[in-house]
Order: structure tokens, then sequence, then C-alpha cells
């Protein structure tokens, strides 16, 4: 069991489930809503206070009732929030996601306008007694500063960083990590379809990281720092219901996994295999059984 800090957002998901993607100017019913709290970093750190870790949040959230709901969960995983930051004034972030039960795919329309986290913030949390940080890469700059702190005052406690999407100088935290979890998405931002190259290409902005990118049901892809390129399967469940936020719990069990001194190729199987039962369950309870497919004639006869 480790302390683990972990910086990045927490969200409101707006969650409808429904039977295949609809098309443009359509409307469709949906077969289930689901309201929850949502985000990377604590997505991660639900999945890592599961795996028996102790976990804090650096996050912001807005004076609203919304955010009752986001505190309600994370104190139902017993993640302490004495480091976030509430604004008086706004709107928790939010997400509108259309899950599709027929392939669990997951589309995401977010919307935010509340400050990020910032240096400042993180600059009053005590780093000693961590076993572990982990960042999102966005606000990149105030990101790089954090890193740097990290680096100074906790030299030997690793750190992570996310990079989902293309921001801009993001390139700037690559040699602050000791491991980058990269996505799929960033990678062909980037305008590679290959996993392999990727990496390749990333150890040039990184030479010193540990760099693994998640490649959907193609598993994920590591090159570690000594050279070595691994690669794992992915583990379908029997019936994908839910993807969203599979990337997040991979990377829960990537953290999981070098805390417990795992080698990379076994780290990258737990990882997967970790995502892989999540794929196969609504939300990110990993002990709950394997949700069963709900029968799609509910919806035979019902008009919109
Ligand atoms: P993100 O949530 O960031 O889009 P990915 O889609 O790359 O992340 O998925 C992360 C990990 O989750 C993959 O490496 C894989 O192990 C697992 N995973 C995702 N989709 C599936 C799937 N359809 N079947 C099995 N495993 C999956
Ligand atoms: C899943 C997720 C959702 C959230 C969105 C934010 O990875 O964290 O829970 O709404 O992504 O980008």
């Amino acid at each position: 069991m480790a302390r683990i800090l972990g910086v990045g957002i927490a969200t409101l998901d707006i969650i409808n489930t429904v039977d295949g993607f609809p098309a443009e100017d359509s409307e469709v019913r949906a077969l289930a809503q689901r309201i929850c709290r949502g985000g990377n970093a604590t997505n991660t750190l639900a999945v890592l206070s599961q795996l028996g870790h102790a976990c804090a949040w650096g996050g912001v959230l807005a004076d609203e009732p919304d955010a009752r709901r986001i505190l309600d969960d994370l104190a139902r995983h017993r993640i302490d929030t004495s480091a976030c930051r509430q604004e008086a004034q706004g709107k928790v972030p939010a997400s509108y996601i259309v899950l599709n039960r027929r392939n669990g795919s997951r589309t995401i329309i977010h919307y935010r306008d509340l400050p990020e986290y910032s240096f400042a913030d993180f600059s009053r949390i005590d780093l000693s007694g961590f076993g572990w940080l982990h960042f999102e890469g966005r606000a990149v700059d105030e990101t790089r500063r954090m890193l740097e702190r990290a680096r100074a005052e906790a030299p030997h406690t690793p750190c992570s960083v996310e990079i989902e999407k293309q921001r801009d100088a993001i390139e700037n935290l690559f040699p602050l990590a000791d491991v980058l979890l990269f996505s799929r998405n960033y990678a062909r931002s980037c305008g590679i379809e290959d996993a392999g190259a990727f990496l390749r290409h990333a150890r040039l902005l990184a030479p010193h990281a540990d760099l693994v990118c998640a490649w959907g049901d193609k598993g994920a892809y590591g090159l570690t720092q000594d050279g070595t390129a691994h690669h794992s399967l992915a583990f379908p469940p029997a019936t994908v219901v839910d993807t969203l936020g599979a990337g997040d719990t991979f990377n829960a069990g990537i953290i999981h996994a070098r805390l417990n001194g795992y080698t990379w190729e076994h780290a990258l199987r737990f990882a997967c295999e970790l995502a892989g039962k999540k794929c196969g369950r609504v939300g990110f309870d990993i002990h709950a059984p394997t949700t069963l497919t709900p029968t799609l004639s509910r919806l035979a006869g019902e008009g919109v």
C-alpha cells in the first residue's frame, strides 16, 4: 500500500446509454441514464483506492450543488480532498456522454469554464510521505512547475504524467516524468498510427522516461528506459459494455504494478487485464460482478 497523489480533474458525467450511436439531427431515447463523478485523475485514484492505496486528489471544484455528488463519491473511495481548491463561482466541469451499448464505445462532449489547478495550489501540498505522484498533462506551464518542484523536493518519488491530448508545448513535460502514459488519441494527433513507431518518436523527447501507450482493443505498448520494447494483448471481457475510463483504469494498473515491483512485461499485462475487466462493467467498481448486457428488446415498440 502506498500514499498516492493525483493531480487533475473531477467532472460531473451525465452518461446516456443508447442502442447504437445516433444519426446527426435525430432524436433517440436512452436505455438508461447515470450521473456520476468522472475525470481522468479521479477515475485513476478511485481504482487505485480499490487496489488498497491511500489516495489524495489535487484539483478544482466549484461551490455549487453538483460538487456534492463529486465529493461524496471521492469520500466513498476514501480519497483525501484536502488539497482541492473550491471556487466561489462557476460550475463543475461536465461531460455529456453517449455510451453505445452495442459495442461499449463512449463519445464525450466536455464543457468546462473553471480555472485549472495551479502551481500555487500544488505548492501548499506536503509532498513527503507520498510513494507516487501522478499528473494529468494539462495546463502545461503550471504542471511543468509542479513537476519541477516534485523533482527538487521528492527526487526519489516516481512521477507519472498522462499525455492524453495535444496541448501547446506539452512536450516540455516529457523530460520531467519517470513514466509517460500516452493515449492512442495523442499518438494519432502526432500523425503516427503505429504504437511502436510512436514510442520510438517520443523517446527522442523523453530520453530518460519509461514510455507506455494504450491502444484500445489492441492492448498496450511500452518502451522502457533500457531500450526494450514491450506489448501486452488486451483482455476483452465476454461483453464490452462500458469503455468510459478504460485508459484511466489502465493507468491505475500501471501505477499499482510498478509500486509493487512488477516487471514492465507483467505491469502491462496487469494493467490490460484490469482495464479489460473494467470494460465488462459499468463504472469503476472493479470488484463488482460483470455487468450483463440488458436486453435491447426493452426498447422494442417504444416510441421516442
Ligand atoms: P482510453 O480510455 O484513453 O481511450 P484505450 O481505449 O486505449 O483508452 O484503452 C485503455 C486500455 O483498456 C487498453 O490498453 C486495453 O487494455 C483496455 N481496453 C480498451 N478497450 C478495450 C476493449 N474493447 N476490449 C478489451 N480491452 C480494452
Ligand atoms: C474518462 C473521463 C470522463 C470525463 C472525461 C474528461 O476518461 O475522465 O470521466 O468526463 O474523460 O475528459
